[in-house]
């Protein structure tokens, strides 16, 4: 699917993954991106994008991805002034890592990982992402019934692509119970949306990043880093931002790229 000229969402674009993924469709000729993050930094980052490009690009939206509301407009607006979105990456994603179930050394009890923690990731590493991309899905789809269209035909051009941003922890890593949870979970909601959206002519996958070397990472510290993640990479060093946002475009543009793309630098973690 071309992504010259294309009306394109992207959350959590005001810092690593997602804002590298912006750069990226901006260099490659997208037509509009709705930057969206709840911290007020992605105005800056949308700023720094226009001036890059030299043009008006990037529209700054700033909310909570779990609002409803929030994301209805979001759609409004940028498809209002735009046309309507073809392009959805949900990247906005939090971790809440504690071990799933470990004795308090002075009571001998042992504690269960908050609920409200594994509630509050699943909301905005799972539920929002799957309702982001079916807000886009809903949209193309009404555009097409409001044509008279029925099912999608190959000779129509492709209506639109979403990439869900997994993570290697889909697989299992200690420490992370609700964050490979909703991971994993968003393999699911894409196989569904997969077969389910290309009716309107929606396809989906799933990029699983590495280790990447964007905040939510480098808060870990150098320590936990060089000990327990450079070591299992065949690379020997974080993965960039840049590289994933290439990967993601990768699978927007070609066609005949659907399921799920491991960029994980060779990462073979210990067994427990
Ligand atoms: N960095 C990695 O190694 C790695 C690996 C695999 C997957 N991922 C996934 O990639 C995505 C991006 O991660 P990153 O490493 O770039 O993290 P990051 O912390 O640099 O960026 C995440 C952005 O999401 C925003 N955000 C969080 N919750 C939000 C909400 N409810 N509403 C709006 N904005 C919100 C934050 O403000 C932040 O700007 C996440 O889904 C993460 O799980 C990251």
């Amino acid at each position: 699917m071309e992504i010259e000229n294309r009306v394109a969402i992207i959350t959590g674009a005001a810092s690593g993954i997602g804002h590298a993924v912006c750069l990226e469709l901006a260099a490659k000729g997208v037509k509009a991106i709705a930057m969206v993050d709840m911290n007020d930094e992605v105005k800056v980052a949308a700023d720094q994008i226009n001036r890059e490009a030299g043009r008006e690009v990037a529209v700054p939206y700033i909310g909570d991805t779990t609002n409803e509301k929030f994301r209805a407009n979001v759609f409004d607006s940028i498809s209002r002034d735009n046309g309507t979105a073809r392009i959805c990456v949900p990247c906005a994603g939090i971790t809440r890592d504690a071990l799933a179930v470990k004795i308090n050394k002075e009571t001998g009890k042992a504690e269960i990982y908050s609920v409200d923690k594994f509630r509050q990731v699943i909301e905005v590493n799972l539920i929002a992402p799957v309702y982001w991309v079916m807000e886009m899905i809903a949209r193309i789809a009404e555009e097409r019934a409001q044509k008279g269209m029925k099912k999608w035909h190959p000779d129509e051009r492709l209506q639109g692509t979403a990439i869900f941003i997994g993570s290697i922890s889909s697989q299992g890593n200690k420490g992370q119970v609700s964050y490979a949870s909703t991971k994993a979970g968003l393999e699911g909601a894409a196989a569904t949306l997969t077969k389910e959206a290309i009716f309107h002519g929606v396809r989906c996958g799933v990029i699983h990043p590495g280790f990447t070397d964007t905040p939510m990472v480098r808060a870990l510290g150098e320590e936990y880093i060089e000990k327990n993640i450079l070591k299992d990479t065949q690379l020997g060093r974080l993965i960039r931002p840049t590289e994933i946002a290439d990967a993601i475009c990768f699978m927007i543009k070609n066609s005949a790229v659907s399921g799920e793309l491991w960029a994980d630098a060779g990462w073979h973690p210990s067994p427990a």
